[in-house]
């Protein structure tokens, strides 16, 4: 919140303002909120997507895409690892958005069994998938390193139809903008954070089909669209689990090439050739392809701007025992938590409501 003045009276203005805003809007996530509560937290992630890492370098997009995934939807909360959502219904993870494509959720699973031998029930689902973003941008983007804020706890709720607002790769310029400006990123953010796409793999349903639209009207490299069609299935109207590398020539590597690519009409996704199409966007695209250095600093920047969407503080929600099922309700801290939130409602600031 910006005050243009610096009046006694716009303090004060600011001051009541900030008051009014709900609890979980001024809730802030900290760096190295497991300080002293689980010290070794962010080192034993670490260690199990080093050991993923080493038998599948597949992984390390798998869970930048799940950290993103986890965020535009419901906030970084991990409802994207539910498998039942509690409310009945599909959950986010089996939505055709998600299902079959997310992957890392073995590497959640160890990393939640190795933090349940040093610290039971203190680091969040939610958490390990934003550590889990961050190593796996640090092991494939050489020198890349960033402080994770965190303190993110987990939600219990997770629809089908909360996965079909993710950003597809069908949307327009505007559609994509509009989408991230939804959850608080901008037109840059946008382009900056479709850079992940330097890693990473797509299934043919993604992008067969349009990129024949795209072959009518000039806006794919014919070799490339014949190279796809010779990948893909000919029955378009069948899934298939049939993947290309959306980087082909370094898909391991968190470098600029992404960028490269999609000035030369060799985006994969109708989506990633989008940002060509509108000299705003064209804009980031040619800076981020001419400075690599440019673009990774942003990246880093949007990665944690990205992971602060909309968390879970203090007594909201919980601390998942098994990241991919809500707590049963005897575990659960949430019925206790909710009455101590409203009492401290009124006056509450924020040391208090970090808990
Ligand atoms: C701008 C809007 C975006 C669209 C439309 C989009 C769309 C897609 C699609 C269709 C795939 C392939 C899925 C499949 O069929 O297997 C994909 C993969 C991927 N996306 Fe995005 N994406 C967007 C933004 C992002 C962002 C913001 C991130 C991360 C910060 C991201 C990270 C990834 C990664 C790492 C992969 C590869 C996943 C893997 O290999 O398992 N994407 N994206
Ligand atoms: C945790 O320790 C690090 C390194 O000493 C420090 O930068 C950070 O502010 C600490 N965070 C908290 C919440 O105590
Ligand atoms: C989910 O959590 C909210 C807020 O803590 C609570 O009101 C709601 O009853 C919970 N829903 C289920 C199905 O557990
Ligand atoms: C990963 O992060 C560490 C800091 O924990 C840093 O020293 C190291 O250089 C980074 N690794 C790479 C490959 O960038
Ligand atoms: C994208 O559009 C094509 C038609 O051009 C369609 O066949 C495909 O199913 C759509 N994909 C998604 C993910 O909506
Ligand atoms: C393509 O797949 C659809 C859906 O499975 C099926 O109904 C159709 O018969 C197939 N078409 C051909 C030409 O095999
Ligand atoms: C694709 O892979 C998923 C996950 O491994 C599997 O459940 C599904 O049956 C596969 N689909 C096809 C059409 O092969
Ligand atoms: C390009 O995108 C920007 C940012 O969303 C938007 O303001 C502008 O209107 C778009 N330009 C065109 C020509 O569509
Ligand atoms: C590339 O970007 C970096 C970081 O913003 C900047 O320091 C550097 O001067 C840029 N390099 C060029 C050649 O513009
Ligand atoms: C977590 O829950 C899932 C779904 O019920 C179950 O398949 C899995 O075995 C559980 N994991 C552990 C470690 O208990």
């Amino acid at each position: 919140m910006a005050s243009s003045s610096s009046s006694l009276a716009g303090l004060l203005l600011t001051a009541v303002l900030c008051l009014q805003l709900p609890v979980h809007s001024r809730a802030q996530l900290r760096v190295g909120f497991y300080n002293t509560t689980c010290p070794n937290a962010e080192a034993i992630v670490r260690q199990a997507v080093t050991a993923a890492f080493a038998t599948n370098s597949g992984v390390a997009a798998g869970l930048i895409r799940l950290h993103f995934h986890d965020c535009f939807v419901e906030g970084c909360d991990s409802s994207v690892l539910l498998s039942v959502n509690p409310g009945g219904g599909t959950p986010e993870r089996d939505a055709a958005p998600n299902n079959p494509s997310l992957r890392g959720f073995a590497l959640v699973d160890a990393a939640r069994a190795a933090l349940e031998q040093s610290c039971p029930r203190t680091v969040s689902c939610a958490d390990i998938l934003a550590f889990a973003a961050r190593d796996s941008v640090n092991i494939t983007g050489s020198n890349a390193f960033y402080q994770v804020p965190s303190g993110r706890r987990d939600g219990n709720l997770s629809t089908e139809a909360g996965a079909f607002t993710l950003p597809g790769p069908n949307l327009t310029a505007d559609g994509l903008v509009s989408g991230f400006r939804d959850r608080g990123l901008t037109a840059e953010d946008m382009v900056v954070l479709s850079g992940s796409h330097t890693l990473g793999r797509s299934h043919c349903n993604s992008f067969i089909v349009r990129n024949r639209e795209r072959l009518a009207s000039g806006t794919i490299s014919p070799a490339y669209q014949a190279l796809l069609e010779a990948l893909c299935p000919a029955n378009t109207s069948q899934f298939t689990n049939v993947t290309t590398e959306i980087d082909l020539s370094t898909p391991v590597v968190l470098d600029n090439n992404y960028y490269k690519l999609v000035q030369l009409n060799l985006g994969l996704h109708f989506s990633d050739d989008q940002l060509i199409r509108n000299a705003t966007l064209k804009g980031f695209v040619d800076a981020f392809a001419a400075n690599e250095t440019l673009w990774k600093e942003k990246f880093i920047a949007a990665m944690i701007k990205m992971g602060n969407i909309a968390p879970k503080t203090g007594t909201q929600g919980e601390i998942r025992l098994n990241c991919s099922i809500v707590n049963p309700s005897s575990s659960s801290s949430s019925g206790y938590a909710g009455v101590i939130e409203m009492l401290r409602r009124p006056g509450s600031d924020d040391k208090l409501a970090m808990g």
